[in-house]
């Protein structure tokens, strides 16, 4: 099994100062950043996009992980990847041509993620799992941070994990939403290998961003 990492989501940040937040969670010990892309369409709420993504970008070395909750999905690929996007992950559920857009976000020669809803079956994903890099269950409908954890999930991660295991291929799977002290040892258990936290992260300030990630990751 993969080492269990974190991937903040600057969602959570205060946006005055991103670029320093940016800073203080990387050397607090992010292992990604997690950038949460809204686009008020896919779903009810609007957060940032390629600009500020590419501003913030030099102020961390750590991979970033941008996490694209927009429709359509395929005309912003190469505006995250000119921003220094790692990992661009897509909904499952944001269009009809999923196989289309991983192979797009792979011909820019980055690593290709694919997010699952709460409602969103496991199953959906059969017939692309030799073409992800990663696969993101939400854990909160998407849109907002501070939500509550959907517990239901943990069976779909429990399904993706064989999955994962199944296809003998390098594949991370992330969970996001809700992750704190409490959930976070349950979806570990379920066999999620990369958290996203982003109340439980950024929360208390600066100071407390360490303390937070190594709580979170079960480290004394
Ligand atoms: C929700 C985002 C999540 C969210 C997590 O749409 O995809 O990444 O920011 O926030 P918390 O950890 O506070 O639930
Ligand atoms: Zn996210």
């Amino acid at each position: 099994r993969k080492p269990v990492r974190i991937a903040p989501s600057v969602l959570a940040a205060d946006f005055a100062k991103l670029g320093e937040e940016v800073a203080a969670i990387t050397a607090a010990g992010a292992d990604y950043i997690h950038l949460d892309i809204m686009d008020g369409h896919f779903v009810p709420n609007i957060s940032f996009g390629p600009a500020v993504t590419k501003s913030i970008r030099d102020y961390s070395d750590k991979p970033f992980d941008c996490h694209l909750m927009i429709s359509p999905f395929d005309p912003f690929v190469e505006e995250f990847v000119d921003a220094g996007a790692d990992i661009i992950t897509l909904h499952q559920e944001s269009g009809p041509h999923a196989h289309r857009s991983l192979q797009l976000v792979k011909s820019h020669g980055l690593k290709a993620g694919i997010s699952l809803n709460p409602a969103t079956p496991a199953s959906t994903l059969e017939h692309v799992m030799d073409e992800v890099d990663l696969i993101l269950v939400m854990s909160v409908n998407p849109g907002f941070g501070g939500q509550k954890f959907i517990a239901s999930q943990l069976d779909k991660i429990r399904t993706l994990r064989s999955m994962i295991d199944a296809s003998g291929r390098d594949i991370d799977l992330q969970v996001d939403g809700g992750i704190n002290a409490e959930t976070a040892p349950l979806v570990i258990e379920a066999g999620a290998d990369l958290l996203v936290a982003g109340s439980a992260a950024f929360k208390g300030g600066p100071s407390q961003y360490a303390e937070n990630i190594n709580l979170l990751l079960g480290r004394a």
